[in-house]
């Protein structure tokens, strides 16, 4: 990093891309940008190296926001006082900090107010002044992925892009926010391309390799998205994404029908009996269980220590995406009051509160909750009528169109356990339609034509399942 750096207005002190900084002490500059490549690269603890920046230099506003800042992203409750107590510190140094400092602290304020979509407007602000803020531009990318903001996602990059290259520190990640916020607009061809730059100029770039295994499963690519994780394991195999890495791995098993594969990389990865796992680990597990669910598969005791875990979430109702999965381990393991504490905790809060989350709770979080109730219990016409409605809804939700698929594949395996042929055909054949090279979406196809008493079309479409897995 140069020494000596100034802003972008040519005065004052700046971080290693001219952005500025109110708090002049250059070592403290350098190890605030370290503790930012620890969550830039999911590596290391962000947090924790803040932590120490703060202890020696108290009145860095910067380091008090960044952290603050950083621990939005963990959308658990059990963090939200150390949230809180990093913008009350913020806040008392804010008569000596720059506009850009100012603008990063009403951010985080409007995220603890519960307005999740204030704070990106906040944070776009800030991004529009100082183009080269990656903390900004991280943090608006990551939240809309968070919320559900499909095309945000990749327009927070496109708004700053030309502005960026090589030559300033961190491009690498630009490229990989980049890459992501393109796939889930559909352009896969682009995103590959970006993410691959990305991997280029840094192979240890696990959200770069995440974007790449996501074109993959959009795309149908099991086989070279098997071979593409084992490629680059070594890079992301030890890095804080890697949970989630080897879920994604697990979905091109999964589609293949390779169910021992599955298993084997739930209980190698995914299982986790540390108190410290994250919600985001959580989330994974639940959601590779549920699609074993409905494909029918007994998964044993997993589900009984998932929800265990899950359970003292039950009533945190800070993130429908969370409440849903944890619903997923209350119903698979029969545990009623966990469910019945969760739907009353998230029906008391849709009344009373007005955060950006009711919405997400209301329009899907809800429904979805009940749909999977009447799932477990055999309802499949009541679990169909509870998501037909808002199966095209389901990104508000948030999280990525691979993780919601879940939605859509538990309505299309209740409308053909309903005997919903018709509709159950119709569902099977937009999947693939999406995704034609998938063994799993051509299996439905030939079940809905199998229930439609249509011999022909079920064989033609078994025909090629077989062949798709056999590839
Ligand atoms: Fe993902």
């Amino acid at each position: 990093m140069p020494s000596g750096v100034t802003s972008a207005m040519g005065i004052g002190p700046a971080d290693c891309r001219g952005v500025p900084v109110s708090y002049a002490d250059r070592d403290a500059i350098e190890a605030l940008e370290k503790a930012h490549e620890c969550a830039l690269a999911f590596r290391g603890d962000a947090i924790g190296l803040t932590d120490d920046i703060l202890r020696e230099h108290p009145n860095f506003i910067m380091a008090h926001l960044f952290k603050g800042a950083w621990l939005t992203q963990a959308m658990e409750t059990r963090i939200y006082s150390e949230m809180v107590d990093a913008a009350n510190k913020a806040e008392a140094l804010i008569g000596s900090a720059n506009d850009r400092e100012r603008g990063h602290l009403e951010a985080l304020q409007a995220w603890l107010h519960g307005d999740f979509f204030g704070a990106v407007q906040k944070w776009e602000a800030v991004l529009t002044l100082y183009p080269k803020d990656l903390l900004a531009l991280q943090l608006v990318h990551l939240t809309d992925v968070l919320l559900g903001d499909v095309v945000g996602q990749r327009d927070v990059v496109a708004r700053v892009f030309n502005l960026w290259d090589e030559s300033v520190p961190g491009y690498e990640y630009v490229l990989g926010f980049y890459s992501f916020g393109l796939e889930e607009n559909r352009d896969f061809f682009l995103a590959e391309e970006m993410g691959r730059q990305s991997l280029a100029l840094r192979p240890d770039n696990p959200y770069s390799v995440h974007a790449v295994a996501h074109v993959m499963e959009m795309q149908g690519r099991q086989a070279g998205g098997i071979r593409f994780m084992a490629d680059h394991q070594d890079r992301w195999g030890t890095s804080n994404f890697a949970n989630h890495l080897w879920w994604h791995k697990s979905l091109f098993h999964l589609d293949l029908g390779d169910v021992d594969g599955v298993l084997d990389i739930y209980d190698n990865h995914l299982r986790n009996d540390d108190p410290q796992t994250t919600k985001y680990e959580e989330l994974d597990a639940a959601a590779l269980l549920w699609r074993l669910k409905l494909l029918d598969i007994d998964t044993g005791d997993r589900w009984a220590a998932l929800a265990e875990r899950w359970e003292p979430s039950a009533q945190d109702t800070l993130y429908a995406f969370n409440d849903v999965h944890a619903m997923m381990t209350f119903v698979s393991d029969e545990r009623e009051e966990a469910q019945a504490k969760l739907l009353s905790a998230n029906e008391r809060y849709v009344e009373s509160a007005s955060d950006a989350n009711v919405a997400m709770s209301r329009e899907i979080g809800i429904p979805f909750c009940l749909a999977m109730q009447h799932f477990h219990k055999g309802r499949y016409g009541a679990c169909v009528d509870t998501l037909l409605p808002v199966r095209y809804m389901t990104h508000r939700l948030g999280g990525s169109f691979a993780q919601r698929d879940i939605i859509g594949w538990t309505l299309l395996e209740a409308a053909l356990r309903s005997r919903r042929f018709d509709l159950a055909l119709g569902l099977a054949n937009e999947r693939c339609a999406l995704k034609p090279t998938s063994m799993q979406n051509w299996t439905y196809v030939k079940r809905a034509f199998q229930g439609l008493g249509d011999r022909d079309n079920a064989a033609r479409a078994d025909a090629r399942a077989q062949s798709l897995k056999a590839a």
